[in-house]
């Protein structure tokens, strides 16, 4: 698994106002969709390309273009819904699936409660968008679903990181795929309680109010 933290005075500042309890929720999901363009130029760096011959009004020249088939955006319901426009704006010709995990309160491990995607994901480059990496347990959950689908390139986007869930995603990834993280930050620790600290509370929450 590869982990990239963003570096960047514009993500650090947005991180900062995101954090502050006081920021109201239209202002935060602003600030997610800028963070989140941001982070998905990152994120992007090795989407995959074709060669494709351009005619300018001078000349006819070689570029590239986006391979088939199209990536594939997976934003994990709930908070992850309010990363999909900030992703598919740099990334518009992405098709988009939607995963919904929870945890059983009994085995408290993820289950799918709710899925649409494609049952084949060979060769598909999937870009799961999670804000919160706390325990890992959800990302870990939908890594190893569009493993099982034949995916073979799956990078991750979050806002926060707790170490022990990079621990952990590190761990059961090992060296399976082609695996990345994307990341603003990485915090200091997650409390007893699941809560990534210093954090920002509850992303779904902060994003779409208690219900
Ligand atoms: N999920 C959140 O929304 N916030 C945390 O701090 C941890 C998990």
């Amino acid at each position: 698994m590869h982990l990239h933290v963003a570096n960047h005075p514009l993500i650090d500042h947005k991180v900062t106002v995101l954090r502050d309890a006081s920021t109201p929720s239209p202002t935060f999901r602003l600030l997610v969709d800028e963070l989140v363009t941001l982070l998905a130029y990152e994120a992007t760096r090795n989407v995959r390309v074709v060669d494709h011959e351009v005619t300018t009004p001078l000349t006819v020249t070689m570029g590239t273009k986006i391979a088939s088939p199209a990536p594939i955006i997976v934003p994990i319901l709930r908070a992850g819904l309010g990363m999909l426009d900030g992703m598919t704006r740099l990334l518009p010709s992405a098709e988009v699936g939607f995963l919904g995990l929870k945890r059983d309160e009994e085995t408290l491990k993820a289950i799918t409660y709710a899925n649409r995607l494609p049952e084949d994901l060979s060769g598909r480059q999937v870009f799961v968008l999670d804000p919160m990496l706390a325990t890992g347990g959800s990302l870990i959950a939908a890594i190893e679903y569009v493993l099982e689908r034949g995916a073979t390139d799956v990078t991750c986007v979050c806002l926060l990181a707790a170490p022990e869930g990079i621990e952990n995603v590190r761990k059961a990834v090992g060296d399976r795929a082609d695996v990345s993280v994307v990341v603003a930050c990485v915090d200091e620790k997650l409390n007893e309680v699941g809560y990534i600290v210093p954090g920002l509370g509850d992303a779904g929450d902060r994003l779409y109010g208690v219900v």
